[in-house]
């Protein structure tokens, strides 16, 4: 039986006992096993359901920490750690040797990231060792933001779940590949804008550079089960009514109010307001929520196609599961 709890010496005695721990961080809620730990991060991927090709997040404590993963820190690595670690960016860098091939799906590099949250600091260090950490979902499913969403998709799987209050950004870090002073962008985040900026004078590998792969970002991840359909503004109201007319029970997210004709009807209409650090925040915990076996479809108003959406545009898009909403290029 797993149970929800604050104390983080509990947690970093499940992690040296080579068990899973549910950790907060100001992204998203993390399934976390002791990166040192072959048996147990074998565990993480049986747990999530997760093939194994998709590699892991390392999560550290402090900068020297770097050294201890990866090898041949450039001075960009450096710069980047020192603005935005820790905090919602992944860096990809050339890995040590004997970093397991379990946690990189054989590639030559690793992911890290020093992750901004108190409650998962404290436990780093208390662990000290590394902590490999996917979202704590299944895998496909929409990731957690709170400790109550893990105990929902993986409570049989997990020790304890350490209650770190609801997710800050809400959606999952950045993560840049950093080579030779080149870099690409491999998963958009809240940080895109601010990454982009810092990184203005270095060249970006092409959009088709594909020698390095995340897996797990392709398409139709982080979805639903009940069908996400996203539509113009212009278009939500008159959706909804055709949906409701065939019968069907519908949740809806628009950034305007329920019209007259639809109140009362079987419909579930959540305004929110028009700002992509709130929208993120809530993101995933609107999509459970909407995702209940009461509703049949999920019909969500299209946000804005300026840069601050660009993250929430592309996470949509994977809980669509097709490439219907055009996404800005940041890089
Ligand atoms: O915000 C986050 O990054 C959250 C929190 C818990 O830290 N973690 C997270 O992990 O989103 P996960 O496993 O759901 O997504 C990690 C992504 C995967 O798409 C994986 O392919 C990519 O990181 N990745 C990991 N190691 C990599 C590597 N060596 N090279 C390229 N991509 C890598
Ligand atoms: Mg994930």
């Amino acid at each position: 039986m797993s149970f929800i709890t604050r104390d983080t010496w509990r947690a970093a005695e499940q992690l040296e006992a080579g068990n899973l721990v549910g950790f907060p961080t100001e992204t998203v809620y993390g399934l976390g096993a002791d990166a040192t730990n072959e048996v147990a991060i074998r565990k993480v991927f049986a747990a999530k359901g997760r093939p194994l090709d998709h590699p892991l997040i390392v999560h550290i404590a402090t900068y020297e920490d770097m050294v201890a993963w990866a090898r041949d820190i450039s001075p960009l690595a450096i710069s980047l750690a020192k603005k935005f670690w820790p905090g919602p960016l992944t860096m990809v860098l050339p890995k040590q040797p004997w970093v397991s091939d379990l946690i990189t799906a054989g590639q030559d590099t690793v992911a890290l990231r020093i992750p901004n949250h108190d409650l998962t600091l404290k436990l780093l260090v208390q662990f000290g060792k590394g902590m490999v950490g996917p979202s704590a979902n299944r895998y496909q499913y929409v990731s957690p933001t709170s400790a109550q969403h893990v105990i929902d998709d993986l409570g049989a799987e997990v020790s304890l779940v350490l209650d770190g209050g609801p997710c800050g950004v809400g959606i999952e870090s950045t993560i840049v590949y950093l080579a030779d002073n080149q870099y690409k962008i491999l998963r958009r985040g809240s940080l895109d804008v601010q990454i982009s900026d810092a990184l203005a004078s270095v060249d970006s590998l092409p959009a088709n550079y594909h020698a390095i792969k995340a897996p797990g970002t392709d398409l139709l991840h982080y979805a639903p089960r009940n069908g996400l359909q996203i539509v113009a503004a212009h278009e939500l109201d008159d959706t909804v009514y055709t949906a409701v007319q065939r019968g069907l029970n519908v949740a809806v997210l628009s950034f305007h109010q329920c019209p007259a004709n639809l109140i009362g009807a079987k419909v579930i209409w959540q305004q929110v307001e028009l700002t992509a650090i709130s929208y993120a925040q809530h993101l995933y915990a609107n999509l459970r929520r909407h995702d209940h076996p009461h509703n049949d479809l999920i019909i969500w108003e299209q946000v804005p196609d300026t840069v601050e959406w660009a993250a929430i545009r592309d996470r949509l898009t994977r809980a669509v599961g097709t490439q219907i909403i055009k996404c800005t290029t940041v890089a």
